[in-house]
């Protein structure tokens, strides 16, 4: 059984805090899928205001649904559609504040408003993203982007 401190002060507290578990929880597995399993976990726990949270992973030039906590969700995305398949193509964070504004946009849970989404990169090559879904419209700032920007250096060695 993990028992984290994840503290309820600001959100560079927050994402520090998250920072420290997922290092904790995925330091010594090799196991990337039971890794990002563990990530998607401790995101849901502990980010509010979420109705998805999880990785897609780059498998044969595509995105593949990884693990994560929410609705079941659309499994394979190409590079360049939908907020994940751009984050994937441009290995660029994607902060969207209105999904209903981003062209092209893939409505895997209707009640999804806005979303995040972090490109996991390793040497050069992407190997994923992580998703955040809310369903609070313009859910995520620039903290949670770099919060998750940090999470995903993290990740890049574990996966
Ligand atoms: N909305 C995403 C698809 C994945 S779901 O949100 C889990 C997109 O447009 O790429």
């Amino acid at each position: 059984m993990y028992e984290f401190d994840v503290g309820a002060g600001s959100k560079a507290e927050l994402y520090g805090d998250l920072l420290k578990a997922m290092d904790a929880v995925t330091a010594d597995e090799p196991d990337g899928i039971a890794n990002m399993a563990n990530a998607a976990a401790l995101l849901w726990q502990y980010l509010p205001d979420l109705n998805w949270a999880g990785f897609y992973r780059v498998v044969d030039g595509g995105l593949v649904l990884g693990p994560f906590q929410g609705k079941a969700a659309c499994i394979r995305i190409a590079f360049g559609r939908g907020v994940c398949g751009t984050a994937a193509a441009t290995a660029s964070t994607q902060l969207v504040e209105d999904v209903h504004a981003f062209p092209g946009h893939i409505a895997c849970d209707a009640a999804s408003r806005s979303e995040l989404v972090v490109p996991i990169v390793r040497d050069g090559n992407v190997l994923g993203v992580i998703d955040l879904d809310s369903p609070e419209p313009a859910r995520f700032d620039k903290e949670d982007a770099a919060g998750c920007e940090a999470l995903a250096a993290l990740l890049a060695r574990r996966m």
